[in-house]
């Protein structure tokens, strides 16, 4: 059978933009600048992005393009076996990820409808309302359908074409609510509160964030890259693909925080930021709006959500579903329903673990800690903070030692004229043989010990 490929080169850029964009975007991105030190983080966060990450980014389109494979069957194509040992944990930590992803996306989806019903109470109840299992569930799998629906009708006419709807309205409601945003009162020190740096907060444990939070906002360390440029032909320019799959990201992460900031400033309500800002606070502040103005802008601001959210649960669906039809050659549709499940039921954990089932709440207490933390954050810390930047890590000892260099060079220069001897060349190589390893590998490792002892 025929494999799919993207039909355009937007249709790849917008795609791999869409996995990028997500609730780390909007969600997660603002509060991690908030509890960073604003701008200081946000300028460690764009160092890391362009220094660290665009390397790999291109390594991994390289390595998917060039084998024309999975995440996993990409290092066997180019002989080397032992090395697909990397795309093993990608696919695992992909299903992790999805996993809770999943849960959160139901979150959302069930504030949409919550919204639309002006039901504002929903925040001072969100502890009951993520406890209402049942709920939870339905809207889960709600969500992980429209992701099957999508991923089962192929690239082209599936991925790629629901990233071209959905990426346009995502950036156009973006736009929409920003200009809303700042003609709130006291938005402007919102915007201060955002954008003034604050360098005395920088340390290791928020540098190791912000390693973090780029990895997962870039979707990269998991051959989620791989195998969307396993869909990418040859006349792609892979590196300018990645510069503007990078921007994307940055862009419209940076450009949630115009939104988020002077909402929350406006309203007057105090709040800690985390990760219950946006189902705790938000729906008081569109409360506060008024009831008809609430309501649409309260809808449409969960609504931007989940759309930047499906365009990530379908890449991360993607990754298992193209290594079972390509190595076990089962049939896509059928692929799909089965991985889809599949997570669905491991995210079972995660959906139980906020507050109500114990077992599942205090989960685990790690080394030195007396604070348990629940079964989604564990998965969190597993997957996002541990997996991906390791993986980020291997696959740039495996391009600079294993895969070699040149070859990297020959696949980038089929859809670039004069890469080789080019000052571009010769910065990615140096990035991925030195700095990268460096730099990835002690922030993992000094995360590592932090985090989990
Ligand atoms: N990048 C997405 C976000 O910011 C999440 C995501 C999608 C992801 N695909 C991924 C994270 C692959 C890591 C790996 O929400």
């Amino acid at each position: 059978m025929k494999r799919g490929s993207f039909g355009s080169r937007l249709g790849f850029i917008l795609a791999a933009s869409g996995s990028a964009v997500g609730l780390g975007n909007i969600w997660k991105f603002p509060f991690e600048v908030s509890n960073g030190g604003g701008a200081a983080f946000l300028l460690m966060y764009l160092f890391f992005c362009f220094i660290l990450c665009f390397p790999v980014i291109v390594s991994e389109i390289a390595i998917g393009r060039k084998t024309k494979k999975n995440a996993i069957g990409a290092f066997n194509k180019l002989n080397h076996r032992k090395w697909n040992f990397i795309g093993k944990m990608g696919v695992l930590c992909g299903v992790l990820i999805l996993s809770f992803y999943t849960v959160v996306a139901g979150w959302v989806l069930g504030y949409v409808i919550e919204m639309v019903n002006g039901n504002f109470d929903i925040s001072n109840d969100f502890g009951a309302y993520v406890n209402d299992i049942e709920n939870v569930f339905l809207y889960s799998i709600l969500f992980m359908f429209f992701t099957a629906l999508i991923v089962s009708k192929g690239i082209e006419k599936g991925i790629e074409k629901a990233a071209k709807i959905l990426m346009p309205s995502l950036i156009g409601i973006i736009l929409v609510l920003i200009i809303y945003a700042l003609t709130l009162p006291n938005s402007i020190d919102g915007i201060i509160f955002y954008l003034v740096p604050d360098f005395s907060q920088i340390n290791l444990n928020i540098a190791g964030n912000a390693l973090g939070q780029a990895f997962f906002s870039l979707s990269l360390g998991m051959g989620m890259l791989i195998t969307y440029g396993s869909y990418v032909d040859d006349k792609n320019n892979i590196v300018n693909s990645a510069a503007l799959i990078t921007l994307a990201d940055v862009g419209i992460a940076f450009l949630s925080g115009l939104i988020i900031f002077p909402f929350v400033f406006s309203s007057g309500i105090e709040t800690q930021g985390g990760a219950g800002l946006i189902f705790e606070v938000f729906p008081k502040i569109f409360e506060n709006l008024g009831n008809t103005t609430g309501i649409i802008v309260g809808s449409t601001f969960f609504i931007l959500l989940s759309f930047a959210a499906i365009t990530s649960t379908v890449s991360l669906l993607e990754v298992p579903v193209s290594y079972l039809v390509d190595e076990y050659k089962v049939d896509r549709k059928y692929s799909v329903w089965i991985v889809a499940i599949t997570i669905l039921i491991i995210g079972i954990p995660s959906a139980l673990s906020q507050g109500k089932y114990v077992f599942f709440s205090d989960f685990i207490t790690y080394f030195g800690s007396d604070q348990p933390i629940d079964f989604m954050q564990f998965i969190i810390d597993i997957s996002n903070d541990t997996l991906l930047p390791f993986g980020g890590f291997l696959i740039t000892i495996y391009v600079s030692f294993v895969w070699k260099k040149q070859n990297l060079s020959d696949e980038i220069s089929k859809g670039y004229l004069n890469y080789k001897g080019s000052f571009i060349e010769k910065y990615i190589n140096f990035s991925i043989t030195y700095i990268c390893p460096l730099i990835l590998g002690s922030i993992f490792i000094l995360t590592f010990i932090n985090k989990f002892f």
